[in-house]
């Protein structure tokens, strides 16, 4: 009898949190609705402002996917260690920020299909003693704050790792002579260098990564969604044509 109780109660609470996924709209938007993308954008030419305006690759191929998806897309700017936590809490449906799928962050969060790959730069000072990877042992190494630069960085021997919240405040270190090196993705390390005084990036490239889209941990429905729409904007050459639009070929 009492057993019998039990089952009753549990199957009242499997309804109960039935209805509550039901109800998880904000999830998986509906047509019309609001895609939210959390990105940060201090990392040209993926994301960055342009006036008031947050633009680059990824926010086209957001723009993309959202109007594939019948969506309106909204950036949420916030620090780039922030993102993974505000696709899981539902503040925001996507994140895209140039970001790596990693072993760690699939822990996570789930990642769409890579939609670019990128490689991880040295920048130093032009005539710097520093001319490869092996002399940056016990050096003061700049890095964005949770990055894979920073988790690169922080394999160094002996190394004295500076954080920065953004990767343009480790170059101007860098180019005020404050630190010996900066870790950073190649296109972004191009763009800061280009707004820096007596900087150089080394030819040796660290680490190649996938950037992809991150969707909360366990959400199949929305990575369904941003996986079919996404894989359509890259067959179809949307994707190609706006990378090539932001990243001239050398
Ligand atoms: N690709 C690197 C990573 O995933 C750096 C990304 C930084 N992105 C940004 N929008 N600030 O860790």
């Amino acid at each position: 009898m009492k057993k019998k109780v039990i089952s009753l109660m549990l199957c009242a609470c499997m309804a109960m949190a039935a209805v509550g996924c039901g109800g998880k709209k904000f999830d998986n938007p509906d047509k019309g609705e609001d895609l939210i993308m959390a990105t940060n954008a201090y990392f040209e030419p993926y994301e960055y402002y342009e006036g008031d305006a947050v633009t680059g690759i990824d926010v086209e191929i957001a723009q993309a996917i959202a109007d594939k998806l019948g969506l309106t897309l909204k950036v949420e700017d916030m620090e780039f260690d922030s993102i993974i936590a505000a696709v899981n809490s539902g503040k925001a449906h996507i994140g895209v920020a140039g970001m790596t799928v990693t072993e760690d962050r699939l822990k996570n969060v789930d990642f769409s299909d890579p939609y670019t790959t990128a490689t991880q730069v040295i920048i130093v000072q032009e005539g710097s003693e520093i001319t490869g990877g092996d002399d940056l042992v016990g050096k003061k190494i700049g890095v964005q704050l949770g990055t894979t630069g920073d988790l690169f960085a922080a394999e160094i021997e002996d190394v004295q790792l500076e954080q920065y919240n953004k990767g343009m405040d480790a170059v101007q270190a860098l180019a005020g002579g404050m630190i010996d090196a900066v870790i950073i993705d190649n296109e972004p390390a191009k763009q800061f260098v280009s707004k820096a005084e007596g900087l150089q990036i080394l030819d040796e490239e660290f680490a190649v990564e996938e950037y992809a889209i991150a969707v909360a941990k366990g959400n199949e429905e929305l990575l369904d969604d941003i996986n079919k729409a996404l894989d359509a904007i890259i067959a179809d050459g949307t994707v190609k044509g706006i990378v090539d639009k932001y990243i001239t070929a050398e």
